[in-house]
């Protein structure tokens, strides 16, 4: 597998991976557990974020620190990249967030754009994809196509769940984005789903399966 493929090797990413793997989690804790993930996987992918020396007065004195530089930009392809989005942005609250809304044609398994109202230009210096699904890999391949046509320079996918196909469309397709996460599935099913998967991540979510 390709040296951009990061698949966390954390316990409590794998303690959580879990609970969303089992059946009987219900939308509310599936919610909360994708909210988590979504945070350690993020902290992963921004590891080497650029940051500038800053000094600031604590109560006893003068210290040295460091802050981040640079804008982030959160991009959740709609639906299923929401419920992360609301993970990674309680910790990084000055991250911008673009939309961008795709759907699978349950016939041909190709992404349909639906939603996308990016600026002119870039506004932000580094792009993190999120989508907890990384079934066929068509889905993630057009949202960054979308950011790369737009301009953005550094792109990262933040997963959660990816087949061993999807990694492979993504890397081959776009071989400068680095992915995140939590685990890769041998295999893909005829209807296109992950096996064994998670089942559908936007209606465990939301309730819709
Ligand atoms: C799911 C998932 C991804 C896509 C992955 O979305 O959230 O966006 O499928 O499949 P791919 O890798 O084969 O493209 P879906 O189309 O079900 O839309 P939803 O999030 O609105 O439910």
């Amino acid at each position: 597998m390709s040296s951009q493929v990061h698949i966390s090797s954390h316990p409590l990413v794998q303690h959580k991976m879990t609970l969303l793997r089992d059946q009987r989690t219900e939308p509310k804790k599936f919610r909360e557990v994708m909210r988590e993930v979504a945070i350690l996987l993020a902290y992963e992918a921004l590891a080497d974020l650029a940051t500038e020396e800053v000094t600031v007065v604590t109560p006893l004195g003068q210290a040295d620190g460091y802050r981040l530089r640079g804008r982030i930009g959160l991009i959740p392809i709609l639906r299923a990249g929401l419920g992360m989005t609301e993970g990674v942005l309680s910790m990084m609250p000055s991250a911008e967030v673009w939309h961008i809304g795709l759907f699978r044609d349950e016939e041909t398994l190709k992404p349909v754009e639906y939603y996308s109202r990016l600026p002119v230009s870039p506004t932000v210096d580094v792009c993190l994809v999120l989508d907890p699904m990384l079934a066929t890999g068509g889905s993630a391949v057009v949202a960054v196509d979308i950011l790369k046509r737009w301009g953005a320079s550094r792109v990262k996918f933040v997963g959660i769940i990816a087949s061993a196909e999807g990694v492979r469309h993504l890397t081959a397709t776009h071989p400068d984005v680095p992915l995140y996460l939590a685990a890769v599935d041998e295999q893909l099913n005829e209807a296109g789903f992950i096996v064994p998967g998670l089942g559908d991540a936007g209606d465990r979510q939301f309730g819709t399966g």
